[in-house]
């Protein structure tokens, strides 16, 4: 069993939808802060794949790709033994406090959902339900786990303004039930841009392949894909923020060796672009080896990864169990 002081510190909990595979910009962006808050919080991980089913999805890529991403989630140092990680799918109790949760959220505030607006506006052909009420199980997974700090890009941040508010109303209605999240912006965030329209922000479904760097891609891709980034005419490397591109490939240079922008303009200084392309694909290819090197061996060690899966569930289950009754009692529904 786990000791008793994860219980004292305060509850993260984060995810990523396995939609496709992860880009660099999942990593700097998320996964590498969730492996280094991994001691000071009691941190929950999860593979949401309960919310990628909102845009159809083809089940066996949809089975696999969560698989996956589980995998690359171990991969890139989130540590079972510290942090609990799981698939969404195996804790029924999400969906359980979806309803509670769904009587409670109003269609108005939901309408006002910005993602919401945007992929309605880009899938007119399949506006479900389950993309209207999405914000809401989102709110249950992180209300189940009674989680303090939500790390999360901008794009998720007005979904965790409005599980606040579910939350409150809630507490408000029934009595303190919920502890009252706050959206968490690492100290050490990085914001990777697309490397064709450097003022965008990397995306795992950008249709242009060349936009991203996914966390497994080869060698030989990375240096070709860095060949082709869009940089400027200036010529000279400096750290200014407006020469989007240029800016980005210094950003991505300094997370990768853990550096100041500073640095990575002093360690550039006087060299052209080819040289920087070069460098900062080197330092990618570094950085990702070893995650790489792992993530093959977890994915191809099957027992080991549905091992892995059972216990994240079984101990994400153990709270989610606690939360879902008192909800439950409270609403006057017996279980
Ligand atoms: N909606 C998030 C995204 O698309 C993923 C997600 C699902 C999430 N549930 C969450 C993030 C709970 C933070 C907390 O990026």
């Amino acid at each position: 069993m786990e000791t008793t002081a994860t219980t004292t510190k305060p509850g993260i909990l984060s995810g990523i939808q396995p939609t496709s595979v992860l880009t660099i910009g999942n990593y700097f962006g998320a996964l590498k802060n969730w492996a280094t808050m991994q001691d000071e919080f009691d941190a929950y991980y999860m593979v949401a794949n309960l919310h990628a089913q909102t845009v159809k999805m083809d089940p066996a890529e949809l089975r696999r790709r969560s698989a996956e991403t589980f995998a690359l989630f171990l991969a890139a140092g989130i540590d079972p033994a510290r942090s609990t990680v799981f698939v969404q799918s195996h804790v029924p109790e999400h969906t359980q406090l979806t309803w509670a949760l769904m009587c409670n959220a109003y269609m108005g505030e939901l309408s006002r959902m910005t993602q919401f607006k945007e992929k309605s506006a880009k899938t007119a052909d399949n506006i479900n339900a389950g993309l209207f009420t999405y914000p809401v199980l989102m709110a249950a997974d992180i209300l189940v786990y009674q989680a303090k700090y939500i790390p999360v890009g901008a794009d998720q941040k007005q979904h965790v303004e409005l599980t606040r508010d579910i939350a409150i109303r809630f507490n408000n209605m029934y009595g303190e039930t919920f502890v009252i999240p706050e959206p968490y912006i690492p100290k050490i965030g990085a914001r990777v841009m697309s490397l064709q329209e450097p003022e965008k922000k990397m995306s795992k479904s950008d249709p242009n392949p060349n936009g991203y760097i996914r966390i497994l891609d080869e060698p030989d891709v990375i240096i070709k894909k860095l060949k082709r980034a869009v940089t400027d005419s200036e010529g000279e490397i400096t750290g200014n923020p407006e020469r989007a591109g240029v800016y980005n490939l210094l950003s991505i240079y300094s997370v990768c060796t853990n550096g100041s922008i500073e640095d990575s303009v002093a360690h550039f200084a006087g060299k052209g672009y080819g040289d920087l392309k070069s460098g900062v694909a080197d330092a990618i290819i570094e950085t990702l080896k070893p995650i790489q090197t792992e993530y093959a061996r977890v994915l191809a060690d099957k027992a080991y990864l549905n091992e892995m899966m059972k216990r994240g569930a079984e101990r994400a289950q153990a709270t989610a169990r606690k939360t879902v009754r008192k909800v439950y009692h409270k609403m006057g529904f017996d279980t």
